[in-house]
C-alpha cells in the first residue's frame, strides 16, 4: 500500500469534504491491520466515493434498461445480430456507450453466448435463435466515464430440462454468492459458495475467466475468481463494486478460445455454459446489486 500521509483534520482522500478523522481514518486503519495479518487488501483507488458511486448507479440504470429491452424482445427466430441493435440503441438513446465496442478490439457492442459458448460470443446476422436454445446476453456500459456491467441468461421457447437446471443453478449461485457480500468479509466467502453449489448440483466452474473491480475503468483490481475458499482472496470494505460473474459447465471445465477471433469461447467437449453476471456495491452492512 503506497499511499500519502494525511493528517488528521485533513480533508479525506475521498472528497466528501469531511476532515480525514470523522471520515475514512478509523476504515484506514482497520485496512491496515487485516494487511498486517497478512490478508490481500483492497488499495485506495478501488473503494469509490459517494459521488462516484452515484454516476455508476447512473450507467447501471443504462445497462438494466438494455437487458430488461432484451428481454422483452428475446424470442425464436431472431438474429443475435438484432440484440446488439438493441443494445446500441437504447444504450445511445440513454446516452451512453456500449463498453464492450473497440474494448481491446472486441468488434460488437455486447456479447451473446450461445449453447457451449461460454462467454464473448460475437452477435452475428446468421446466428438465429431456435427453440431450445439456452444464451447469455453481456450487457456493459460507459455513462460519462463511468462503467457498469452485467449479464443475463435466456431460455429460448421450450429448453431441455437439464439445460434448463444449469441456468437455474448458475443463478442460484450467484445469489448465494451475493449473500456473502459484506464488509470484513473476504471474496473467498463468496467464491466456496458459488464453487459449491456448482459441484453439488454436477456441473464445473470455468477457472481461468473471472469477474472484476469496475466503475472507474470497466476491469479494475480485484480479479475475482470462484475456486478459491472462505477466508481467502482479498478483503471486501464498503465503497468496493465488483462483478459476481461465473461461468458454470454442465460437463468439464475445460474451454477452449477461438483461434481466428480470438474472443470467442467454447467448452471444450462441447456442452453448455451459463453465465449470470452481478455488479455489486459493497455497502456498510452488506450489498447492494447496482446492476443486473
Ligand atoms: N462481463 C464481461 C467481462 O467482464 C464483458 C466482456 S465485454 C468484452 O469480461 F468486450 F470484453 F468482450
Ligand atoms: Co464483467
Amino acid at each position: 500500500m503506497k499511499q500519502t500521509k494525511i493528517g488528521r483534520n485533513d480533508p479525506c482522500w475521498c472528497g466528501s469534504g469531511k476532515k480525514y478523522k470523522t471520515c475514512h481514518e478509523n476504515m484506514d486503519k482497520k485496512i491496515y491491520r487485516y494487511a498486517l495479518e497478512g490478508h490481500i487488501v483492497p488499495p485506495r483507488d478501488i473503494i469509490k466515493t459517494p459521488e462516484q458511486i452515484a454516476k455508476i448507479k447512473e450507467s447501471a440504470k443504462i445497462n438494466i434498461a438494455c437487458l430488461d429491452e432484451v428481454a422483452d424482445k428475446i424470442k425464436a427466430g431472431m438474429s443475435t445480430a438484432e440484440i446488439n441493435d438493441i443494445v446500441n440503441d437504447v444504450t445511445t438513446k440513454m446516452g451512453g456507450i456500449p463498453a464492450p465496442l473497440n474494448y481491446e478490439g472486441f468488434p460488437y457492442s455486447v456479447c451473446t453466448s450461445l449453447n457451449d459458448q461460454v462467454c464473448h460470443g460475437f452477435p452475428s446476422k446468421d446466428v438465429i435463435l431456435q427453440e431450445g436454445d439456452i444464451i447469455n446476453v453481456d450487457c456493459s456500459t460507459i455513462l460519462d466515464g463511468y462503467f457498469s456491467d452485467s449479464s443475463r441468461m435466456f431460455c429460448i421457447g421450450d429448453v431441455d430440462p437439464e439445460w434448463k437446471k444449469l441456468v437455474e443453478v448458475t443463478k442460484e449461485c450467484c445469489d448465494l454468492g451475493l449473500k456473502e457480500v459484506k464488509p470484513w468479509g473476504f471474496l473467498g466467502d463468496m467464491a466456496e459458495v458459488v464453487h459449491k453449489h456448482a459441484e453439488e448440483n454436477g456441473y464445473s466452474v470455468v477457472r481461468e475467466i473471472g469477474g472484476h473491480g469496475i466503475g472507474l475503468e470497466f476491469h479494475e483490481e480485484p480479479w475475482v475468481g470462484y475456486l478459491s475458499n472462505r477466508g481467502e482472496d482479498m478483503l471486501m470494505v464498503p465503497g468496493m463494486i465488483f462483478t459476481i460473474e461465473p461461468m458454470v459447465n454442465m460437463g468439464t471445465a475445460q474451454i477452449t478460445t477461438d483461434k481466428e477471433n480470438g474472443w470467442e469461447v467454447y467448452t471444450l467437449d462441447g456442452k453448455p455454459s451459463a453465465q449470470w453476471e452481478y455488479q455489486v456495491l459493497v455497502t456498510e452492512d452488506g450489498y447492494e446489486v447496482i446492476s443486473y
